[in-house]
């Protein structure tokens, strides 16, 4: 990813990604499950606001290759029918920086699932391989969106001038709802990233893992409407990283959880071994003797 420096390549990223997956019940239906109930949680907030005859202006920011988005569609086309009698007109923008996964989100739009086509009047998107903050300085129209979405991708920016810039220029004026997906105060990678803040880049110097207390703290500050309306935990298998003799697989796994490539080999000794001990100190264990951390994932509704 471009925007994640030490990262060499994309497929470096993706094989410690798969790491995590395979060693941690995320892809588990409570979680599939959360991503929808956000996006109908958010659509609750404006629904009464939107005019059924207009279509659904929906904005995407780090939407990588499209999966949530395209998760999250049939909710919204199925909620918006439920309360207003008639199918949506979707039309989505989609802000994406890496022109790779942009691509992979494209290649899944040219052959649209059945289910999208048939619970929507029509559906349209509109690619914009940009960082947020291109996209919002090049951008002339204002006020355009009733739903704009962040799936875990607010970490990767400014979240004050993400949220700012989305709240009063990019939501339509008088209504309109953002919905972040961000880590919960207690998951592994929030406790990690706080504990070597300065020493542990998790990403990149400008990358850093938000929580929902962070968000509506700035909410607060700014007098907007919120709600954190739901939260779900995974459990991730980290027995591999804490093993003494290295093996490929903890060291993928290791590499995602600090968010950094080949962190065992390039770390200064001192820190890899405060940041296995923080990580041990986290574990529970089950009766096989296995070792696992918890991630939690928090939904956090912005709304006018
Ligand atoms: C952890 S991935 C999440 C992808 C997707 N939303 C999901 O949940 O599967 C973070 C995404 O944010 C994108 N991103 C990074 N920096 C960005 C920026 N400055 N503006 C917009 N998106 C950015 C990355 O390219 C990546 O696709």
């Amino acid at each position: 990813m471009p925007q994640v420096p030490l990262w060499e390549s994309e497929e470096m990223y993706k094989r410690s990604f798969r790491a995590l997956i395979d060693n941690s019940n995320i892809r588990q239906s409570a979680l599939l499950h959360l991503n929808q109930d956000a996006a109908a949680e958010a659509l609750k907030k404006v629904i009464d606001t939107v005019d059924p005859s207009e279509p659904l202006k929906i904005l995407g920011i780090g939407s990588g290759p499209g999966d949530k988005d395209l998760l999250i569609l049939p909710t919204i086309g199925e909620y918006f029918t439920s309360k207003k009698g008639k199918k949506p007109a979707l039309q989505n923008v989609i802000v994406e920086p890496s022109s790779c996964l942009l691509d992979e989100f494209k290649a899944k739009v040219s052959s649209l699932p059945p289910l999208l086509q048939q619970i929507t009047e029509s559906i349209s998107f509109e690619w914009h391989q940009k960082t947020f903050r291109e996209f919002h300085e090049e951008t002339a129209e204002k006020n355009r969106f009733q739903l704009i979405h962040f799936y875990h991708s607010i970490y990767y920016l400014d979240v004050e001038y993400a949220l700012r810039s989305c709240f009063e220029e990019h939501l339509t004026t008088d209504s309109g709802v953002i919905l972040c997906l961000v880590q919960a105060e207690d998951s592994y990678i929030a406790l990690v990233s706080h504990k070597f803040k300065g020493k542990l880049s998790c990403g990149s110097e400008d990358m850093s893992f938000r929580t929902d207390q962070e968000l509506v703290a700035i909410a607060e500050k700014h007098g907007w409407k919120y709600s954190v309306p739901l939260k779900e935990q995974f459990e991730i298998n980290v027995t591999s990283c804490l093993a003494e003799e290295p093996t490929e697989r903890g060291d993928l796994l290791i590499d995602f959880l600090t968010q950094q490539q080949n962190f065992r080999a390039t770390a200064e000794p001192d820190l890899y071994h405060s940041v296995i001990e923080f990580i041990d100190s986290l574990t529970f264990t089950k009766e096989n003797g296995d070792k696992f951390v918890q991630g939690r994932s928090a939904v956090v509704i912005i709304y006018k």
